[in-house]
């Protein structure tokens, strides 16, 4: 493995497209310099009670679809004031600053939250366990607590017991807040990569299901449409851009209204990342394969390439055991064959070979879907001594 951190390549590669493209918007620098880093609940204290750890790993999977019949085993009911009962359906709204009181039948249940809650649980929320149901209560509810939670029945062998996927149930709840109609966010704005063809969302996240929301660009400053098909509104998600394209590139941000009450979302910079369409092909070539001590060795590595894709590359060789420092150039240059394709090259230069210069030089090439590594071996021959033909 190379010396050079192969830990967070990808993330220098993600890097080095971000700075690519930040010159295809303007970011206001002012607003940047004045991050007012806007936390979601600035004041509450955290009392570190954490519930369910191991929940956020379930939410990320592919949602499970619960079968119909799954669905009519296991229901979730809201507890209303003076112990009235209601069957939840898809969504429900809690009047923000009321108490949420969920049931769900089961011995036991497990419950997942929104994110936000889960990390930043200050004694508002309760789980108990009862005969033969699970309750979630929150309590001094806000907007922020908007989100999706489900009730997992567990089934247990002895004391071993799983989540039964298929019977989880699941509930967006809105807490419609007359102060905030965005759920609060915690940056000043947010970066999004959009990757080709690849769905991207902006989870501008309404904190009432009536608020009407459009999507607006920064510069210049339009509505965007919102078609259904390229850019659709889901109540729940926020903005799906479904198929991006560079044009879709920019600073946007939602802005919602309902009555007289009109608020802008965080702010989103799309930025557009040209993804490879596979991980890289690279050739290696050395000036020559065996070199006399004192002379210099060339070794290069190229990658042909899609145009606007980004290789990094990493160098493996016999002196850097001692230290031997190395020395690259790289360079991009533009093929034109047909379609638009890059030439991406590291040359790695070995100045005055000595003997322990010998042995397999290896070049990795990296871009945003993967890696291949290349080797030749050099020969180090004693000066004096005629080279090998
Ligand atoms: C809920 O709000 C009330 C009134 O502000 C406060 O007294 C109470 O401590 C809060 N409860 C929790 C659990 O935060």
């Amino acid at each position: 493995m190379p010396l050079v951190s192969l830990f967070g390549w990808k993330w220098r590669l993600v890097l080095s497209a971000l700075l690519f493209c930040a010159v295809i918007f303007e970011l206001d620098a002012q607003e940047q310099r004045t991050t007012p880093g806007r936390t979601a609940k600035p004041s509450k204290p955290k009392l570190g009670k954490s519930t369910n750890k191991g929940v956020r790993a379930v939410m990320a999977k592919p949602k499970m679809k619960a079968t119909p019949a799954a669905q009519a085993q296991t229901f979730l009911t809201q507890v209303l004031n003076r112990g009235k009962f209601k069957k939840v359906g898809e969504t429900i709204s809690v009047q923000s600053g009321d108490t949420l009181e969920l049931r769900c039948r089961g011995k036991p249940v497990q419950w997942s939250v929104p994110p936000y809650l889960e990390e930043d649980d200050d004694g508002r929320l309760s789980m108990v366990q009862h005969e033969r149901y699970g309750s979630l209560t929150l309590v001094n509810t806000t907007g922020a607590d908007t989100g999706g939670y489900t009730c997992y029945p567990m089934y247990c062998e002895d004391t071993d017991c799983r989540k039964e996927y298929n019977k989880a149930v699941k509930v967006f709840v809105f807490f419609p807040d007359p102060q905030e109609l965005f759920v609060p966010s915690s940056d000043y704005y947010e970066v999004i990569q959009l990757r080709t063809n690849w769905p991207t969302i902006l989870p501008c996240q309404v904190t009432s299901p009536e608020a009407k929301v459009s999507l607006h660009r920064e510069f210049p400053p339009v509505e965007v449409a919102v078609d259904g098909t390229e850019i659709s509104f889901n109540v729940k998600k926020g903005f799906t851009i479904h198929r991006p394209r560079p044009y879709h590139a920019g600073a946007l941000y939602c802005v919602a209204s309902l009555g007289n009450l009109r608020q802008s979302s965080t702010k989103y910079m799309l930025i557009y990342v040209n993804y490879p369409m596979a991980p890289p092909a690279p050739v290696i070539q050395a000036s020559s394969s065996s070199v006399v001590v004192g002379e210099n060795l060339l070794v290069s590595c190229t990658v042909m390439g899609e145009q606007d894709t980004f290789i990094e590359f990493n160098w493996e060789y016999p002196g850097q055991q001692i230290g031997r420092p190395l020395y690259t150039q790289e360079t991009i240059s533009a093929v034109s064959a047909g379609a638009a394709r890059q030439q991406s090259q590291s040359v790695l230069l070995v100045d005055e070979v000595r003997d322990v210069d010998q042995g397999m030089y290896t070049c990795t090439a990296h871009n945003l879907q993967g890696a291949k590594s290349v080797s030749t071996t050099i020969k180090v021959v004693p000066k004096g001594k005629p080279k090998k033909p």
